[in-house]
C-alpha cells in the first residue's frame, strides 16, 4: 500500500512538468461577437460568467486549473469547445456559420448541454437561470431574424458540409 502511494506521488510531482499550453490569448475584440452584433449587456454578462472560460481565447484559471492531470482536462475541454465556437472570433465565421451557431446556443442552453455539468459543479455562480436562459433565446432569436431580413435565403441555409 505505501509503496504504491509514493508510487503516485512521485508520478504526480513528474507529471508537472509536462507543458500544457494555457488559453490565454489576446483577446483581440475586433472580431469578437459583442464587436460584430448587438449583445444586450444581460447576455453578454451571462455568457461571461457562464461561457467564455471554454468559449474564447481567454480563459481564467483558477489554481488549481494549473496542476496536473486537472489542467489536462480542462485543456481538452477548453480546446474542444473553441473549435465548436469562439465568441473571440465569431465575426470571422461565415453568415451561415454564424446563423447555425446562435441557433446551436439557443438549443444547448434549452437542453441545458451548457455549460457544462462538470463546470457548474465548481462554478456553481456559472448555473444558467430560467430568466438567463430566456433573455438568451430571445437574443437569439431576434439576432437570427435580423439575418433573415438582412441577406439572401441561400446564404444562410446551412450545407451539407457545413457543420
Ligand atoms: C467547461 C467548458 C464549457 C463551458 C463553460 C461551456 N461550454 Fe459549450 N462546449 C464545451 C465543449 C467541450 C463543447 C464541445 C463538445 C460538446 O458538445 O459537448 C461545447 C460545445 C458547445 C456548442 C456547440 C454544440 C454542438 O453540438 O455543436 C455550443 C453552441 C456551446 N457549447 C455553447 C455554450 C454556451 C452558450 C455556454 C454558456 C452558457 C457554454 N457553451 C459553456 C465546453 C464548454
Amino acid at each position: 500500500m505505501k509503496k504504491i502511494f509514493y508510487f503516485l506521488l512521485i508520478l504526480l510531482a513528474v507529471i508537472q512538468f509536462i507543458p500544457v499550453e494555457y488559453n490565454e490569448g489576446k483577446n483581440t475584440t475586433t472580431h469578437s461577437i459583442e464587436t460584430v452584433h448587438h449583445v444586450p449587456d444581460a447576455v453578454l454578462t451571462t455568457f461571461k460568467n457562464s461561457c467564455y472560460d471554454c468559449h474564447t481565447n481567454q480563459t481564467n484559471y483558477p489554481w488549481y486549473a494549473k496542476i496536473r492531470p486537472v489542467a489536462f482536462w480542462i485543456a481538452n475541454h477548453v480546446d474542444e469547445g473553441k473549435e465548436e465556437l469562439n465568441f473571440s472570433t465569431f465575426g470571422d465565421y461565415s453568415l451561415r456559420r454564424q446563423f447555425h451557431k446562435l441557433e446551436e446556443i439557443s438549443e444547448q442552453i434549452e437542453e441545458n448541454e451548457m455549460p457544462l455539468k462538470s463546470y457548474t459543479l465548481i462554478h456553481g455562480n456559472a448555473k444558467l437561470t430560467e430568466v438567463q436562459k430566456s433573455e438568451i433565446k430571445d437574443w437569439v432569436t431576434a439576432l437570427r431574424d435580423s439575418f433573415q431580413r438582412s441577406y439572401p435565403i441561400d446564404s444562410l441555409k446551412r450545407k451539407k458540409t457545413v457543420k
